[in-house]
């Protein structure tokens, strides 16, 4: 038996204004997305904004539904659209914030592990890396250079 140490590297930020510009045109988009969305369940408004390399930003919020699990996540709102309307473009960054409509969300709001699994298919299939930033309502924002540094020990497709 051997133990195997997986780790992970991101960059933090104190706070959005800390950003490049670039990102935080995409943040606002995010945030935007975030604010319209459907979440009477929750209470949990997320948004997210794709950066794609032909210059277009595909937006999604989360999509609650009464029967629970019929709702989505605003991540695979955005990257499945994203993969209908733009099949053969690249996918560069994604922006996500989340806010609670009980509370102040003042910490990094990470991409659900489904949502992750989901992002990754995209990266595999474009064959380059999607940055990923992250943040609540407020406070500090989490970049990962690519989707995979968030989800070691992926399901691939190679298996099937
Ligand atoms: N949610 C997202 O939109 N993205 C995530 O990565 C985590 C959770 C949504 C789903 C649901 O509408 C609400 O947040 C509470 O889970």
């Amino acid at each position: 038996m051997k133990e195997v140490k997986i780790e992970t590297t991101l960059s933090v930020y104190e706070d959005f204004t800390e950003l490049p510009n670039e990102i935080q045109n995409l943040m606002n988009s995010a945030i935007e997305a975030r604010d319209n969305a459907y979440a009477p369940y929750s209470k949990f408004n997320v948004g997210a904004a794709i950066l794609l390399d032909n210059g277009e930003v595909v937006i999604g919020s989360n999509q609650e539904n009464a029967c629970y699990p019929s709702g989505l996540c605003a991540e695979r709102t955005a990257i499945y659209y994203t993969g209908a309307k733009y099949p053969q473009a690249k996918i560069l960054k994604m922006a996500i914030t989340a806010s609670s409509q009980n509370q102040i969300t003042d910490q990094p709001i990470p991409p659900c592990g489904a949502c992750r699994q989901a992002i990754a298919e995209y990266e595999i299939k474009q064959d380059s890396s999607i940055e990923i930033y992250f943040m609540g309502a407020k406070g500090k924002v989490v970049k990962s250079q690519s989707l995979a540094n968030l989800l070691p020990l992926l399901f691939e497709s190679s298996v099937l």
